[in-house]
Parts: C-alpha cells; structure tokens; sequence
C-alpha cells in the first residue's frame, strides 16, 4: 500500500461556463475530484489516505468502516482493499437491501452485517466497536464517512494539490473556495491546508446542525489551527438526501450546458446554493472560485430513475 495517489490521472480544474455565472461577471472553476480515480473518487481517496497509513503502519489486515446502503464511503473503503490486498467489513444501517452500491461492495469482497436504525444509533457508544474488534481482530476501524483528524489531515493536501493546477485555467490566485460539506471534515481538511489565505464555504447537505460546526471546530483545534475562516451554509433543500423538481432540472442544465456531471445528495445541493449567492448578488463579479466536486456519483445511479421521473412529469 501507498500513500501516494493511487490513480495516475492528474487533477483537473475546468472552467465553468453557465449563464448565472456569465451574467453576474464570476469565475468558477471546478476541480474535478470525480475524476480522478474510477473507483476512489471524489474527497474519498483524501479523506482514506492517511486512514490508509495507519492501517499499514499497525499491520492491519482488513479494515471495518460504517455507513449506509448508498454510501460513497464504503464505496470507497471497499475499493481501497481490494487494491491494496485488505480484507474488508461494512457495518450497515438499516436493513438489507440491494442498491447497486451494495451490489459493488458485495462483488469487491466486503462482508455486510445489517445492524437496523437502533443498533446503528449505537455506534457512537464507547462500547459499539468492543465486540466487532473481538469477531474481526487485526482489523483497523475507519471512522463513519472516513471522518477524524486523519480524514481532515488527508484533505488539507486538495491545497497544494489544486495550486498546482491552477495555470490551467490561467489563473495566479483564487477568492475563495465552495465545496459540499457533510460531517464538514473535508472543509476542515481544506481550513487546514489553506492556513487563513482562502476563505471556505461549506454548503451543508443535511439541515444545518450544531453538531457540524462543533465537529469543524475541535478538528481544527486538534489540527492546532485557529477556528474561523470558513461559513457552514444551509444547502440542504428540505433535508438530506430528497430532491425535487428543479434539483433534477439543475442538475440535468448544468451537465448539458456547463460538461459538469454532479450528484443530487452533495454537488448538486451546493452548486444550487453557489447559484442563490451569486444571484442574490453576495459574490462581486471577478471574483474567481474553485469549486470542489467531491464526487457521489456512484451513489446518482440509484436515483436516476426517479431524477427522469422529476424532469419528465
Ligand atoms: C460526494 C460527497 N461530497 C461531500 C461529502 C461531505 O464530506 P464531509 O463529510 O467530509 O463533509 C461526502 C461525504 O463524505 C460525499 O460523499
């Protein structure tokens, strides 16, 4: 196993071209974190890698992780030890049911145990991880959604990472940065790496919470890092994980005419609220953005159907 990347295709940042952004006189550019890996992708393969050295470093010989049966997570978990030769152990919520996200952790080997919605609610017991490291010892424990001051730490490299790329699209400097902010450990990543010089923006997938702002603080406090330089925004259209009819049509105008693919649950959510911003005129034209596509669009192809359906009706 290697922290290096895994993937050998190199960040790309594309330019946005959409009418409200025209209009309003602002630059986008999107780094594509949906491309750069088929199966790692997205903020997943940042929010993994240093979960990944620890792994290595403790000799683990699988790795255990949480989430649901649409998760881009274990998605990602599932696809980390299949490459690297790790058994590995999904804990799912709810009960069982077949998604083509389950179908692809089944077929890369990950063993599934179904613990309902009660027995999931217990994961954040001290007690919860007693028994599974008893059943699965030599297993190393990712938290849910790859989260920690591990995850965070992997994503504060998207900094250089993009800076590195950023004579693509002509640019010496960007204003500020938007991304989809879930357990927001990505957007701690990103406070991190940019030490002040950038302000962030996480567009919030789920109701806002004051959970997410606590949890953004002590990653930053463990990061040692001053708490500020970022906004948490409510992008969450009704809750986490429901769309409507204009979300579908967003999502369908802005892969037809910006060549931007984005999924309904994260990017859709948070391009929807960059869009509000822009057009209630809080971004003065010129100001250049990067946009974080965090990817999520394993976890599109179980709602594609009912996305048409929303378009079509
Ligand atoms: C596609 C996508 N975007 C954004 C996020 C939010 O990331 P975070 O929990 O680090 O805020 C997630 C969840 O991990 C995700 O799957």
């Amino acid at each position: 196993m290697s922290s290096s990347h895994p993937f050998d295709a190199p960040l790309i940042l594309q330019p946005l071209t959409l009418d409200w952004l025209q209009r309003s006189g602002v630059e986008v550019a999107v780094l594509r974190l949906d491309l750069v890996d088929a199966e790692l992708s997205g903020n997943k393969w940042f929010k993994l890698i240093k979960h990944l050295d620890a792994a290595r470093r403790a000799g683990a010989e699988g790795l255990i992780s949480l989430g649901g049966a649409h998760s881009n997570h274990l998605h990602a978990v599932a696809a980390a030890g299949r490459r690297f030769g790790l058994a590995t152990v999904g804990l799912m919520r709810g009960h069982e049911q077949q998604t083509p996200t389950v179908a692809d952790l089944r077929a890369w080997g990950m063993e599934l145990h179904w613990l309902g919605y009660g027995g999931y609610r217990e994961r954040n017991l001290p007690t919860f991880w007693e028994p599974w490291q008893a059943h699965y010892p030599g297993f190393y424990p990712i938290p849910e959604g790859g989260g920690g001051l591990l995850g965070a730490l992997g994503c504060a490299a998207l900094v250089p990472a993009m800076e590195a790329v950023l004579g693509s699209v002509g640019w010496a400097d960007y204003d500020a940065i938007w991304l989809a902010a879930g357990t927001g450990t990505t957007l701690a990543g990103l406070v991190i790496g940019e030490g002040g010089r950038h302000r962030v923006y996480g567009a919030l997938a789920g109701p806002p919470s004051h959970s997410v702002s606590v949890g953004v603080a002590e990653l930053l406090e463990q990061a040692g890092v001053a708490d500020g330089g970022y906004e948490l925004l409510d992008a969450s259209r009704g809750g986490f994980g429901r769309f409507d009819r204009e979300l579908a049509r967003f999502i369908l105008a802005t892969e037809c005419d910006g060549g931007v693919p984005l999924d309904p649950i994260y990017t859709a959510k948070t391009m929807m609220a960059l869009r509000l911003y822009v057009e209630r005129g809080y971004v003065s034209a010129g100001t250049r953005l990067i946009f974080v596509h965090t990817g999520g669009l394993q976890g599109r192809r179980a709602a594609e159907s009912q996305l048409h359906k929303l378009i079509d009706g």
